[in-house]
């Protein structure tokens, strides 16, 4: 079937298999390959991005659902379409352009294999979007289908906390 949906404000579209995932469309259609398949069952929250600014795990959303509507991915966070790293691991206009949330894992040493980040800085956005100004336990209660393996939690809180402090700027 035809698929065509706003990725990060640019059209893609495809004919794709009925029962393929948004997951599998944006990594192997789109090429954005920043949203992680974890787990593939709807617990990781590695594969979190927005749907028409609501944060979803796309492993557990058809590309048919999301016809005509609008996808936001970790590559479309940063400005310029997302950060490609210099050789030397920097970016090429440095922070400036990455998202407050990005910043504020950065600052909070929030991650460390990286695996879970991108899904766990969007489900931030998307808490960040609906509630300003949370409280250390409603951050970890909207991050409790977000699942990192590495950091024991706290520097993503911290995290969270900060960019909530600094005010998220969309
Ligand atoms: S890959 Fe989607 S929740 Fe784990
Ligand atoms: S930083 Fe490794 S899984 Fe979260």
């Amino acid at each position: 079937m035809k698929v065509s949906v706003t990725v990060n404000g640019g059209q893609v579209a495809a004919d794709v298999e009925d029962r393929t995932l948004l997951v599998h469309f944006l990594r192997d259609v789109a090429g954005l390959t920043g949203t992680n398949v974890g787990c593939d069952t709807s617990s990781c929250g590695a594969c979190t991005v927005l749907l028409d600014g609501r944060s979803v795990k796309s492993c557990t959303v058809l590309a048919a659902q999301a016809d005509g509507r609008a996808v936001t991915t970790i590559e479309g966070l940063a400005a310029g379409g997302g950060p490609a790293l210099t050789g030397d691991g920097e970016l090429p206009g440095g922070d400036a352009t990455m998202h407050p949330m990005q910043r504020a894992f950065r600052a909070e040493h929030a991650l460390q294999c990286g695996f879970c980040t991108p899904g766990m800085v969007m489900a931030a956005v998307s808490l960040l979007d609906e509630n300003p100004d949370p409280t250390e336990a409603e951050v970890r209660s909207a991050l409790e289908g977000n699942i990192c393996r590495c950091t024991g939690y706290h520097n993503i809180v911290r995290a969270v906390l900060a960019a909530a402090r600094q005010g998220q700027a969309q």
